[in-house]
């Protein structure tokens, strides 16, 4: 089933409080990753942008791409929600930047249109990977960049649903991730590693780099504070992927 409606619908109705209670964290200081808020400046991974073109796929309220653009980069920044592509509007700065609604699924950009794509749990969480890669593959220039920052296989299969934690059990199959159930019919997806591998590599992607962010200990999840503190330092929670599209 196509998830695009749902998904759009779930954004549209949680924005407002999903910027009450996370923008705080992710818009405290340019250029932070995942639910840990850990600094680029650290993982090495999207490195300068300035004069670049940028593509934030799912850009949200759009956190990043506004650092980005303050840094003299050419961003776009694309989101399925109206509403959170308001918060984006009404959060932009002196750096303006376009924002476009559309789906990870279908980008409604030419070819070879940007110089980096990337996301921190936007579209490559929340579009099947198989549509989601080959898209962000063909609007990348040659020798251009995709790099994505979303929750580990590690992390979904700990997660204890009831409970509403990670834990130091599985809860789910591992080969059995796929799609992952959100709230109110949401969707999000998960691939194993290897089909993360096959599905970059399908879309003609060059792997440089698999990061895993590790938080030091005791640093709490933003997103979820009941998560033990210190498990994100015993296991992989995120996965940094760093790629990019051959020359020749
Ligand atoms: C967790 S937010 C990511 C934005 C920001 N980095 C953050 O952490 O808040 C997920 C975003 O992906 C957007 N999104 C969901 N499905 C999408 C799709 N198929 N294509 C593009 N964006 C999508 C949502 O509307 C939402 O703004």
């Amino acid at each position: 089933m196509d998830s695009i409606s749902p998904n759009r619908r779930f954004w549209n109705r949680i924005s407002s409080a999903y910027q009450r209670e996370h923008d705080p964290q992710i818009g405290a200081t340019p250029r932070l990753w995942g639910t840990y808020a850990i600094p680029d400046a650290h993982l090495n991974a999207l490195g300068d942008v300035t004069g670049k073109r940028v593509l934030e796929l799912g850009c949200g309220a759009g956190q990043w791409s506004r650092a980005l653009a303050a840094e003299g980069a050419t961003v776009v920044g694309l989101d399925l929600s109206e509403a959170q592509l308001a918060a984006a509007a009404h959060a932009m700065g002196a750096a303006r930047y376009p924002l476009v609604q559309g789906a990870a699924e279908h980008l409604p950009f030419a070819a070879e249109s940007f110089d980096v794509v990337f996301c921190d749990y936007g579209g490559l969480s929340w579009a099947p990977g198989h549509l989601a890669v080959p898209q962000a593959a063909r609007v990348l220039r040659r020798g251009g960049r995709l790099v994505f920052n979303a929750a580990s296989p590690w992390f979904e299969a700990c997660y204890d649903e009831a409970g509403g934690r990670a834990t130091t059990t599985l809860h789910q199959d591992y080969f059995g991730l796929d799609t992952i159930a959100e709230d109110q019919g949401a969707v999000s997806y998960q691939l194993t590693y290897g089909d993360w591998i096959r599905v970059l590599r399908g879309a003609g992607l060059v792997i440089d780099d698999l990061i895993e962010p590790r938080p030091e200990p005791g640093t709490v999840n933003g997103y979820n504070q009941t998560d033990p503190p210190d498990w994100a330092h015993r296991w992989p929670a995120e996965m940094l992927w760093v790629t990019h599209k051959p020359t020749d």
